[in-house]
C-alpha cells in the first residue's frame, strides 16, 4: 500500500499535458515539488535529512555514519520523460524502509536514501552531476560554469535555490562513509522481458559519452543563393547523422543525436551554424573510441566537401562499469538466483561504483521503453522490486 501511495502522489508532479510525459529539470520549479515531495516523505517516516554540498538530498535512518548502506536513484527527467526513470528506485527505497520496520528490522549500520540531482544531464549538459561532483568526477569549476538552454549557469540556477555555488565540490567524507551503494531502476530494455523474470542484478554499463559538433557556415537567401554557392551546415550535419547511423551500425555499436540547434532557424534562410549533439555507446571502450573516431573523421571529410566548418568538443565520458562481482553475486543470492545482466543505460550507481562498493536492480519493464512517456512498468513487478530491495538491505545492514 505505502508504494501506492507514495507512487500515486508524486506522479502529477512536472508531468507535460500535451505528451503526458515528464519536464523535471533540475533546480527548477518541477524539481523543487519533487525534492519538497521527498523531504515531506522522507520526515514523515521519521529519517532525517539533509542536502548536500551539491544540492543531493539525504535521508538517514539512524545517525549518518560510516560503513552506511545507501540506497536511492534521481527525481529528474529528460524531455518529456517516462514516470520510472529514477522515481521508481527513490520511490521504493522509502517503500522498502517502511516494509523492513512493519517486519520489525532495524538497521545495525547506518542506512540512508539518497536523490541525486541532474542524472538525466537535461538541463547542463553533463550527466549524473550530482554524484560526479561528489566523487570528483568533474571539477567544481566546470560545473559551476556549466550552461542551459538559456544561458543561465549552474551557479546561478543554484543560487537560486539557496545553495552556495561555492561549496559545490568532492565532498570526500560523505563518499568514505558509503559501505555500499544499491541504485533500484527500471529495466531501459526489455532484457528481464526475455528473461521471464520481474527483478534482476546489473552486470555492467555500456560505455557511453556526449559529443558535441559545430557545423558552421554562411547564412544567406533560400531564393537567391545559387547550390553552388552555398556553405549550408544543414548539408554537413544531415550527412554526419547518416554517416554516424552506419559507423555505430557496423561496429556494433550504438549513436543517436537527439537534441540540435540551428541558427537563426528561418525557414527561408540558408543557417549559419548547425550544433548538435552526439549520444554514442558501445559494448567496450576500445569499439567506442574507434567509432566516435569515424563518425567525426566523415564529418571533417563532409565539411571538407561542403565549405563548412565542423569543431568537436566530448562533453562527458563514462568508462565502462563492471559491478562488484562479489556483491552482485550476493544479490542475486539473496534474491533466489535473480537474473543478472547488463544495461546500456548510464546511472549515478555506475559514477559511485568507481569509488564504493555498488550494485543496481532492475525492474522489468514491458515494452523496453525509456526516456518517453510510455515507459512502464507493471504494479506487481514494482511490488516485487521493493521486496527485492528490502531483502538486500536487510541482508546487508539490518537484523
Ligand atoms: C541516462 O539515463 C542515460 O543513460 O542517458
Ligand atoms: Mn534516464
Ligand atoms: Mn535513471
Ligand atoms: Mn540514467
Amino acid at each position: 500500500m505505502t508504494f501506492e501511495k507514495l507512487w500515486g502522489d508524486l506522479l502529477p508532479v512536472g508531468r507535460y499535458g500535451p505528451t503526458g510525459g515528464y519536464r523535471r529539470y533540475s533546480w527548477t520549479a518541477a524539481d523543487a515539488e519533487c525534492r519538497a515531495w521527498f523531504v515531506e516523505e522522507a520526515t514523515r517516516r521519521g529519517l532525517t535529512v539533509e542536502t548536500d554540498r551539491n544540492g543531493n538530498l539525504w535521508a538517514w535512518w539512524g545517525a549518518p555514519g560510516p560503513g552506511a548502506v545507501v540506497t536511492g536513484s534521481h527525481l529528474d527527467s529528460v524531455p518529456d520523460g517516462g514516470a520510472f526513470d529514477g522515481p521508481l528506485g527513490v520511490v521504493s527505497a522509502l517503500a522498502a524502509i517502511d516494509l523492513l520496520r512493519a517486519r520489525g528490522a532495524r538497521p545495525v549500520r547506518p542506512l540512508a536514501v539518497a536523490v541525486f540531482v541532474e542524472e538525466e544531464g537535461a538541463r547542463f549538459g553533463v550527466p549524473c552531476l550530482g554524484s560526479r561532483l561528489l566523487t570528483g568526477a568533474i571539477s567544481p569549476e566546470r560545473a559551476r560554469g556549466l550552461r542551459d538552454a538559456d544561458g543561465v549557469t549552474l551557479a546561478e540556477a543554484v543560487a537560486a535555490y539557496g545553495l552556495d555555488p561555492d561549496a559545490l565540490g568532492p565532498d570526500t567524507e560523505r563518499l568514505r562513509s558509503i559501505g555500499v551503494f544499491v541504485e533500484l531502476h527500471v529495466e531501459q530494455g526489455r532484457g528481464l522481458v526475455d528473461l521471464g523474470a520481474p527483478v534482476g542484478v546489473a552486470s555492467s554499463i555500456w560505455p557511453h559519452g556526449r559529443w558535441r559538433f559545430d557545423f558552421t557556415g554562411e547564412a544567406n537567401h533560400a531564393g537567391t543563393t545559387r547550390l553552388e554557392d552555398r556553405r549550408d551546415p544543414m548539408l554537413t550535419f544531415a550527412n554526419t547523422v547518416l554517416a554516424a547511423r552506419k559507423k555505430a551500425r557496423l561496429a556494433g555499436a550504438l549513436a543517436t543525436v537527439g537534441k540540435v540547434h540551428v541558427e537563426p532557424n528561418g525557414t527561408n534562410a540558408i543557417p549559419s551554424a548547425v550544433h548538435a549533439w552526439l549520444d554514442a555507446r558501445a559494448p567496450d571502450e576500445e569499439t567506442l573510441r574507434a567509432v566516435v573516431g569515424e563518425i567525426v573523421q566523415a564529418a571533417r571529410e563532409r565539411a571538407a566537401r561542403d565549405g563548412t566548418g565542423f569543431a568537436e568538443t566530448c562533453e562527458s565520458y563514462t568508462p565502462v562499469v563492471e559491478f562488484a562481482g562479489d556483491l552482485r553475486d550476493r544479490l542475486a543470492g539473496v534474491l533466489g538466483g535473480a537474473p543478472v545482466l547488463p544495461t546500456g543505460a548510464g546511472h549515478d550507481a555506475g559514477v559511485l561504483a568507481a569509488e564504493v562498493p555498488t550494485a543496481m536492480l532492475f525492474v522489468r519493464n514491458p515494452t523496453g521503453v525509456s526516456h518517453a512517456p510510455a515507459e512502464h512498468a507493471e504494479l506487481p513487478d514494482c511490488l516485487a522490486g521493493v521486496a527485492a530491495l528490502a531483502a538486500v538491505l536487510e541482508d546487508l545492514g539490518c537484523r
